[in-house]
C-alpha cells in the first residue's frame, strides 16, 4: 500500500467544527480520518456521513464491548453510515467478535477490527482483572488476535512494538492497525509513546493511526506531510 492510505488521521475533537477545520486543511492529502467516542458523542453521525460523502475512509472507534446482539446493532449502525473500519474488543471474547463480523458481512467495506490489549494497561493492570501468569503483554495480545482471527475478524488494534509478532502469526492479509506513534524526535505527550510511523509500518502494521502530532502541530498540513516522509524512508 502506498504511504497516505496508510496514514489515518485521529480527529480527537469535542466539536465538529475543529475536526471541518482540520479536514478542510488537510484537504485532498489527507484521505482516512478516525471518530472516536468524543467527537460521536459530541457531534452526531452527521459528520462521518459527510466525510464518507466527501469520499473520505472513517475508522469508527467504536471499542464495543457489549452483548452479542447490541454489538450486533451497533456495527449495522456502522456500517448504514458508510465506514470502513469498526472496533470491538477482543477480551469480550469470541461471541460478541463473531457477532460483529456476522453483522459487518452486508456491508462490503466495512472491516472489523479486534482490540487487544489497549497500550496503556501493563501485566500488573492485567494481573488486576485476573489474567495472570503472562511473561508480557505480548503473550495476551498474540492470544487476543488468534481468537480475534478464528472469530473472522479482519485485523487487530495494537501497539507498534507488537506488530512484528502479529504480522508473524496473522499472515498477510490482516490489518494491523496502530496506534501511539509519534514522529521522530518529536517531544511525547502524556502518553508512552512506543514507535515511529516508519518503525511501526516497517514491523508489519498496515496503518497508522497518528493524533496530536498532526492535530496539535502549527501546520497540521505539514506535520501530515512530515509523517508520510517519515513512511517513505
Ligand atoms: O496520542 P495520539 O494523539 O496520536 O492518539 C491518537 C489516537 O490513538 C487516540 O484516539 C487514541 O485512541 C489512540 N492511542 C492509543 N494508544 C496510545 C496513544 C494513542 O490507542 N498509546
Amino acid at each position: 500500500m502506498e504511504p497516505t492510505g496508510q496514514i489515518i488521521v485521529a480527529l480527537d475533537f469535542d466539536d465538529r467544527r475543529a475536526a471541518d477545520e482540520l479536514v478542510d486543511l488537510l484537504g485532498e492529502e489527507c484521505r482516512s480520518y478516525k471518530v472516536g467516542l468524543e467527537l460521536l458523542t459530541a457531534s452526531g453521525p452527521g459528520l462521518i456521513r459527510d466525510l464518507v460523502a466527501e469520499g473520505k475512509d472513517v475508522f469508527l472507534d467504536l471499542k464495543l464491548f457489549e452483548i452479542p446482539n447490541s454489538v450486533a446493532g451497533a456495527v449495522r449502525a456502522a456500517g448504514s453510515l458508510g465506514v470502513s473500519m469498526v472496533t470491538v474488543h477482543s477480551m469480550g471474547g469470541p461471541g460478541i467478535m463473531a457477532a460483529a463480523v456476522a453483522a459487518a458481512r452486508p456491508f462490503p467495506r466495512l472491516r472489523v477490527l479486534a482490540l487487544t490489549v489497549v497500550t496503556s494497561m501493563t501485566t500488573s493492570d492485567l494481573a488486576d482483572i485476573g489474567v495472570t501468569g503472562l511473561t508480557s503483554t505480548e503473550d495476551q495480545v498474540l492470544r487476543l488476535a488468534r481468537l480475534a482471527e478464528a472469530a473472522g475478524c479482519h485485523g487487530v488494534v495494537a501497539s507498534p512494538q507488537e506488530a512484528g509478532p502479529l504480522r508473524a502469526v496473522l499472515g498477510a492479509g490482516a490489518l494491523i492497525v496502530t496506534p501511539g506513534v509519534a514522529l521522530p524526535g518529536e517531544t511525547p505527550g502524556e502518553h508512552i509513546r512506543s514507535g515511529t510511523p516508519h518503525g511501526a509500518v516497517a514491523g508489519g502494521a498496515s496503518h497508522v493511526v497518528v493524533g496530536r502530532s498532526v492535530t496539535r502541530a502549527a501546520d497540521p498540513a505539514a506535520a501530515f506531510r512530515l509523517v508520510r516522509a517519515d513512511l517513505e524512508r
